[in-house]
């Protein structure tokens, strides 16, 4: 497994561009299922759960084309499965947005239910009992879900979620466009990539309004055809980049980004002495106050208050401010791995249940650490460029799942980081080269751990 070796301890200096959501890219391809015309998709972001995605299209028929690395045109008029297999939703959760648009478009859909991940047991009860709700038969058949419109197409129903779902709103958003009839989504997931989705939806022909508020109303049509759309940008990698300026006490500009996406993030990390301007709607310039970094209280929660996708990198950069934090983690059970990891490097860090107590500011020294999802892997990335020392990041196969060349964007910056790559006879040291490999010989890379 490649690893990542940083040396900590250099300012980041410069401009880093960010890349497409990669939470939006993943809908938003699995919507092109919905219908038989070409559905062109640019901004893509080049990262493995794309990837996979993608394998996941194309084993049930539909041709992907890719004129530019970022740009995929999906036509999805010959699918001749219905379903997505283990073996792909083991490597990656998403694959259960593939529910909703073949159950919506096609009356069927068999998908293999997914385990617990590395921060939760994350059941999808909600999609499936709204399954139900729009006319769905659903039954559990040797491990997948299988799910029928018994007259081959859903009916419009109210979907009242108990708990605020982001790929369950989209799951049904999918699913109810071609239902007959009208949907009402009630205590909707209210993220920039729901919007995003229903702008796509909107551009095929569907009828939704109100995405991004608690309530969404699709008035379901017969059927959809082509679109062009282009994902928006990410904002837990916009985050990301934030915490790494401040944590370094760099300056960096941070390009092509939407600030407007991130403002419960923007706003905490002011008050925690991060200086953010906003050169222009899509540009902010971020260094540390000169007061430096205080420590603030943190509690995750559905957007647009604090995403649980941040918290793991806000902790790193609590670690070096002055004063005590709680952060607490209401979303996922089993969101704190990295804390561990960051006591490893000296972080002061004491979890009880949902809660951290993080004590600054701790003189960070590099160590071995274990990424244990996505977002872990980030924040010790976070950390490792904070430390003295060397640190060295094993399972980095989680970081290529959704962050783009994140050693080439930070060694642009002034990083000292490079990957490790397993096999000494590849001597790439660039995530890009590693995803592109993957692309040109149509592979996935396997992953025991989704998230
Ligand atoms: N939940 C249920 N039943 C369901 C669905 C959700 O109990 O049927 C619970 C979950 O266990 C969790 C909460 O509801 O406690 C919220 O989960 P949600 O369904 O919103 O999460 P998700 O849709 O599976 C997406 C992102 C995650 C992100 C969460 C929360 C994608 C592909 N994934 O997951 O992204 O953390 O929303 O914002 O959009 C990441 O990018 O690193 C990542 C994990």
């Amino acid at each position: 497994m490649d690893k990542f070796l940083i040396r900590g301890g250099r300012p980041l200096q410069g401009k880093i561009e960010i890349g497409g959501a990669k939470n939006s890219a993943l809908p938003c391809l699995a919507a092109t299922l919905l219908t038989a015309e070409t559905v062109t998709l640019h901004n893509v972001p080049y990262v493995k759960d794309l990837i996979t995605q993608r394998r996941l299209l194309e084993d049930l028929g539909a041709t992907v084309l890719t004129p530019e690395l970022r740009t995929h045109k999906v036509t999805a008029k010959n699918v001749t499965l219905f379903e997505a297999p283990y073996e792909l939703v083991k490597t990656m959760r998403a694959s259960v947005l593939a529910l909703g648009p073949l159950l919506g478009r096609f009356g069927q859909a068999k998908v293999s239910l997914p385990g617990g991940c590395a921060i939760g047991t994350r059941p999808i009860d909600l999609h499936l009992k709204a399954f139900e709700q729009l006319g769905a038969q659903v039954s559990l058949e040797k491990g997948d879900v299988v799910a029928r419109a018994p007259k081959g197409r859903l009916v419009g129903s109210d979907v009242d979620f108990e708990t605020v779902t982001v790929t369950g709103t989209e799951n049904v958003m999918m699913a109810a466009a071609l239902a007959t009839g009208r949907t009402v989504i009630r205590n909707a997931a209210m993220e920039p990539e729901i919007e995003d989705l229903a702008d796509l939806l909107n551009k095929m022909g569907a009828r939704i309004k109100g995405a991004g508020t608690p309530q969404i109303d699709i008035e379901g049509v017969d059927e959809l055809g082509s679109a062009e759309h282009t994902i928006i940008p990410d904002r837990i990698e916009t985050g990301t980049f934030i915490v790494a300026a401040a944590i370094t006490d760099g300056e960096l500009e941070i390009k092509g980004c939407r600030p407007d996406h991130l403002v419960a993030v923007i706003d905490k990390l002011r008050e925690a002495g991060v200086s953010i301007e906003e050169l222009n709607p899509s540009t902010l310039l971020v260094k540390r106050e000169p007061s430096g970094l205080k420590s603030r209280d943190v509690t995750t929660e559905p957007h647009p208050k604090f995403p649980t996708d941040m918290q793991a990198q806000y902790m790193a950069l609590m670690t070096q401010a002055e004063g005590t934090s709680v952060i607490i983690e209401t979303i996922f059970e089993n969101r704190f791995m990295h804390a561990s990891e960051m006591k490893r490097m000296g972080a002061d860090i004491q979890i009880s249940g949902s809660s951290a107590v993080v004590r600054g500011r701790a003189q960070l020294v590099g160590a071995p650490v274990l990424a244990s999802d996505l977002r872990a892997s980030a924040s010790l990335v976070l950390a490792g460029l904070a430390a003295g020392g060397e640190t060295l990041i094993d399972r980095v196969y989680h970081i290529d799942r959704g962050y783009e060349t994140i050693v080439r964007k930070l060694r642009s910056v002034g990083a000292d980081i490079e990957r490790i790559k397993e096999d000494v006879t590849q001597p790439t040291n660039d995530a890009a080269e590693t995803a592109g490999a993957a692309v040109a010989i149509g592979t996935v890379v396997d992953n025991p751990s989704p998230s």
